[in-house]
């Protein structure tokens, strides 16, 4: 808890405790943690006096907040209307159904968080998949499926190696 402390007030007087910087101090957290872990905002709350209850509307509020971990590979549909047209909204919902998660979500062992997107501009190639930074196109719900077993593969395999 002292390591948050400290990480916390030295992120608050970069910002003269200035609580109209919340945004800003929230934005170093989650580039410090990958996201917001609750035990920092917490810390947050207390040393600038705003509410907790506060400091997570800001932070559901902004898709750019995160509230979980991100997952070891980061898998983003395009949902823009070229895309959800050629399908891009059933291949969410077989993804969300098979791996047990929402959009936005990251399955419980951490392998992928999926996102979805507007239009990412490449509408010739929908629907579109990135993952990771790599294009994918003309994808399928087996396509994609296929795509995100091998990432459980690779899993295994680096595992294995670890040991
Ligand atoms: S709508 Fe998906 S790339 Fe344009």
């Amino acid at each position: 808890m002292a390591e948050i402390k400290d990480l916390i007030e030295t992120i608050i007087m970069q910002y003269n405790k200035d609580k109209g910087m919340l945004i800003p101090m929230m934005q170093d957290i989650q580039n410090s943690q990958g996201y917001l872990p609750p035990d920092y905002l917490r810390v947050l709350s207390k040393e600038l006096c705003i509410p907790l209850s506060q400091i997570f509307s800001v932070a559901t509020f902004y898709s750019s907040f995160r509230l979980a971990p991100k997952g070891r590979h980061e898998i983003t549909l395009c949902m823009g209307t070229v895309c959800y047209l050629k399908g891009a909204g059933k291949i969410s919902e077989i993804v969300c159904e098979k791996y047990n998660i929402q959009p936005g979500g990251t399955t419980e062992d951490r392998l992928f968080t999926l996102a979805g997107v507007n239009c990412v501009g490449a509408c010739a190639l929908a629907p579109v998949m990135i993952v990771d930074g790599k294009y994918y196109n003309a994808m399928t719900p087996d396509k994609v499926l296929e795509i995100i077993s091998n990432f459980s593969t690779a899993k295994q395999n680096d595992e294995k190696e670890e040991k």
